[in-house]
């Protein structure tokens, strides 16, 4: 019996090939910049598997490229880079890698809200640079966070992660926005629910943990941002397309918001010339919040699990559109 076809779009760790390995005939695209457009079109033929990344669309022309295709193994937790409605309509099971990241992602939260409130990387630069000439009592101030509010935008694992370490480690208050009432957050972190409009004006911090869809593309524009607090810092650690990053940038330029944290951008990388590289008042990092040996290679292990699955025909261990299997 020959072996299923699979194309994986990018070197991952090791441990998540081997088995694949195994049970398939596996293409990995070895470079170290992805696949375009018609490298993935022409490479998907005859697949029945596909381990994509982020950064490539799987739309219904993919698919259509390999009318044997049974799962697509998403190396993420987000999936806005494909059509779930379409791999739902051709009966393709769609996998992603949650909790595994969970707190690698909650600690690069953290991480990029204190380097935006204190400035870290405008320090860094000031030492490298030889401007730092004595010890100067007006230098560099920051935002405290202590006993501060904190706004999270989705409260999933990883924004419920950040809220846990915000509440008890800084004493932080919490309000979010998601689409239902969080009891746990509410009761062991004494968590509020409010409305975008109060998350916007009560927030000294507020950081984006909610899943990128058609209706929030771009929520945060600049009506957004100058309801905020100017002493307030935005973190962004989720998607890119939730911010209208020109809006943004606008905004940190005026001083309508204190600072930003920013792990993703739209597009990634940004452009040469865009503004934002330009802003003092904004800390970036290219999209590395589950960057840990540990969280990669996590993901590898459950985006390996999901492809196996479902070239077996079984239900993925991580499967984000279920229709697609239970109305067999
Ligand atoms: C990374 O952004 C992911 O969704 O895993
Ligand atoms: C993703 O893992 C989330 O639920 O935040």
């Amino acid at each position: 019996m020959s072996l299923p076809k699979v194309f994986v779009t990018r070197k991952i760790p090791t441990c998540g090939l081997e088995q694949i390995q195994q049970h398939a005939e596996v293409d990995v695209w070895e470079h170290p910049l992805p696949p375009n457009r018609e490298q993935v079109l022409e490479r998907i033929q005859g697949c029945q598997g596909l381990l994509c990344l982020l950064t490539e669309r799987i739309d219904a022309e993919v698919m259509d490229a390999a009318p044997g295709l049974k799962v697509i193994s998403n190396y993420a937790v987000g999936f806005n880079n494909i059509d779930i409605a379409a791999a739902t309509e051709r009966k393709i099971s769609v996998g992603n890698t949650p909790d595994v990241l969970t707190e690698a992602t909650a600690d690069m939260a953290i991480t990029l809200l204190l380097a935006a409130a204190r400035q870290l990387v405008a320090g860094d630069q000031y030492v490298r640079g030889n401007q730092w000439k004595t010890w100067e009592p007006l230098g560099f101030l920051g935002q405290d966070l202590r006993g501060r509010t904190v706004g999270i935008m989705g409260l999933g694992r990883i924004g419920y992660a950040v809220a846990e370490r915000l509440h008890k480690g800084w004493g932080c208050k919490i309000l979010y926005v998601h689409p239902r009432v969080h009891s746990e957050a509410e009761t062991e972190l004494q968590a509020k629910k409010v409305e975008f409009s109060t998350l916007l004006a009560e927030s000294d911090f507020l950081t984006l943990h909610c899943p990128l869809t058609a209706d929030n593309q771009g929520v945060f524009d600049y009506e957004a941002f100058c309801q905020m607090k100017p002493s307030s810092v935005f973190v962004n650690t989720a998607r890119g397309g939730l911010v209208k990053q020109a809006d943004l940038v606008k905004a940190l330029n005026e001083k309508k918001i204190f600072a930003a944290g920013l792990d993703v951008t739209d597009p990634e990388p940004p452009e040469e010339n865009d503004p934002l590289l330009k802003c003092s008042n904004v800390v970036l990092a290219p999209h590395t919040g589950s960057a840990t040996i540990e969280s990669r290679e996590g993901m590898a292990n459950l985006a390996e699990a999901n492809l196996l699955a479902g070239l077996k025909g079984e239900r993925l261990p991580h499967l984000v559109n279920p229709q697609a299997f239970d109305d067999e």
